[in-house]
């Protein structure tokens, strides 16, 4: 069974996605990861990440930059979002993502594109969402676990940002597939979500 979890930036579709790989028993991977270790590398090596070359030579990025706990800043998240908006970047990143959707047994993954682009024929599709201000204030509590500093309107922007970014690009915007159930996470917990999302998918997988 293949499981396709989709939406923007703090939305919970991590934290869902994993739920529903340990709930089911499958593999699970986090796509944003991908191209947060594209972005990062391209920095690193003194690369443009708004250019397409220069973000096409990040995807070779060695395997151990996973590890890297940069990957999580919100600053490799905007990296992530800029070399994200190239064709070539995500051409060269879909076999990646194809072979761990279609291995034996199945998966889950999380992204922007799974059940449009990646995993069009997946089982059951989630569209995860909440409003732009829950979604800023869960990723500034985040923030203020390592930044006692860090601003909430600061964070609001930059998910504005990435929003907008990832909604408006040509190649592979964030939209909801036409076949994905909705789920607003706004006003529930996280179990009260994850309960939602395995019902979901159990009525999907059961219909299709
Ligand atoms: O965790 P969060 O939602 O903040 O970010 P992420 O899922 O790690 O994704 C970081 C950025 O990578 C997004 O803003 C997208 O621009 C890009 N991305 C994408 O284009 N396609 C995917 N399948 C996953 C991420």
């Amino acid at each position: 069974m293949i499981i396709a979890v989709d939406g923007p930036a703090a939305s919970g579709k991590g934290t869902i996605a994993r739920a529903l790989a340990k709930h089911f028993g499958l593999p699970h991977l986090d796509t944003g990861l991908l191209y947060r270790a594209v972005g990062v590398a391209v920095v690193r090596s003194g690369g443009d990440p708004d250019n397409a070359g220069d973000a096409l030579v990040g995807c070779d990025f060695p395997v151990g930059l996973f590890d890297d706990p940069e990957l999580r800043s919100e600053q490799a998240g905007e990296l992530a979002s800029r070399v994200s908006i190239h064709p070539e970047v995500r051409t060269a990143l879909v076999e990646r993502q194809r072979d761990f959707a279609t291995q034996e047994g199945g998966a889950v993954l999380d992204g922007r594109d799974i059940g449009t682009v990646i995993a069009p024929d997946a089982d059951a599709k989630l569209f995860v969402t909440a409003s732009t201000e829950k979604r800023a204030q869960r990723r500034h509590q985040d923030e203020l676990k390592s930044d006692p500093d860090a601003d909430y309107n600061v964070t609001l922007a930059e998910i504005r940002d990435r929003d907008k970014r990832d909604s408006e690009r040509v190649t592979a915007p964030l939209r909801q597939a036409d076949d994905a159930d909705l789920l607003d996470t706004t006003d529930l917990t996280i179990s009260a979500a994850v309960q939602r999302a395995i019902e979901l998918v159990e009525a999907q997988k059961g219909a299709r």
